[in-house]
């Protein structure tokens, strides 16, 4: 399973990088409100922080009911970097996402179709011709359903039916959720850069260096 980041916010986007495990970032219009800061500036800051990634998601705005609208914004937003074929458009799961993502993807940008809560929209997004299909399980667990479960079952369909769709595991919100969703089958989780941080550390690491350290002194 590879690792995006899921922030619009530079300074943990560096961070992630620096590491070496990075493969992507998702933002979203919630995300990119945060940091009080023009989307397209801050898609292109992000491309540039990250020039070897395989992905950048770049969500069309609210304003964008019709596929049409998404389509005129997706064409913006590809722009943004001049043959940077790392943005991605990131559609909502709906009958006008859908259209706009055939349509997308027939012309070889990839997509991103989000908001997925059950195994039957995932397999819709793929169908759409979806390079990323993501399904947000922290948002299913709030509801008292189960998110890590309909990972591995969009993961089944998947391979069943041979789709080439990638699942982003999103709205991941800690460490189990990140174990879980690799063993389920998740291509990519897409996760916060706190939770990239918590799952580097174990007390006993921390323990195990103190010691170390003591014992050279
Ligand atoms: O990638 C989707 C994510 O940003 C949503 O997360 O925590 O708002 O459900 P959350």
């Amino acid at each position: 399973m590879k690792f995006f980041i899921d922030t619009a916010n530079l300074e943990d986007i560096q961070k992630a990088y620096k590491i070496g495990v990075l493969s992507g970032v998702t933002t979203n219009p919630s995300l990119v409100a945060k940091e009080n800061i023009k989307f397209e500036d801050r898609i292109a800051e992000i491309c540039r922080e990250v020039p070897d990634v395989e992905s950048v998601s770049a969500e069309v705005t609210p304003n964008a009911i019709t596929a049409e609208e998404m389509i005129t914004e997706a064409e913006e937003l590809i722009n943004i970097n001049e043959g940077d074929d790392k943005i991605t458009i990131k559609l909502p799961m709906n009958l006008e996402g859908l259209e706009a993502c055939r349509y997308l993807s027939g012309k070889g940008v990839k997509t991103n179709v989000t908001l997925i809560f059950t195994v039957n929209q995932a397999l819709l997004a793929a169908r759409a011709g979806a390079t990323y299909v993501s399904p947000f399980l922290g948002r299913l667990d709030d509801i008292s359903e189960d998110g890590v479960l309909l990972v591995s079952k969009i993961a089944e369909l998947f391979r069943l039916q041979k789709l080439d769709s990638q699942i982003i595991a999103a709205s991941v919100r800690h460490p189990d959720h990140v174990t879980r969703v690799a063993l389920a089958g998740a291509d990519i989780a897409t996760i916060p850069f706190q939770v990239i941080e918590q799952i580097s550390k174990h007390p006993l690491t921390d323990q195990g260096i103190a010691k170390f350290a003591a014992d050279w002194k």
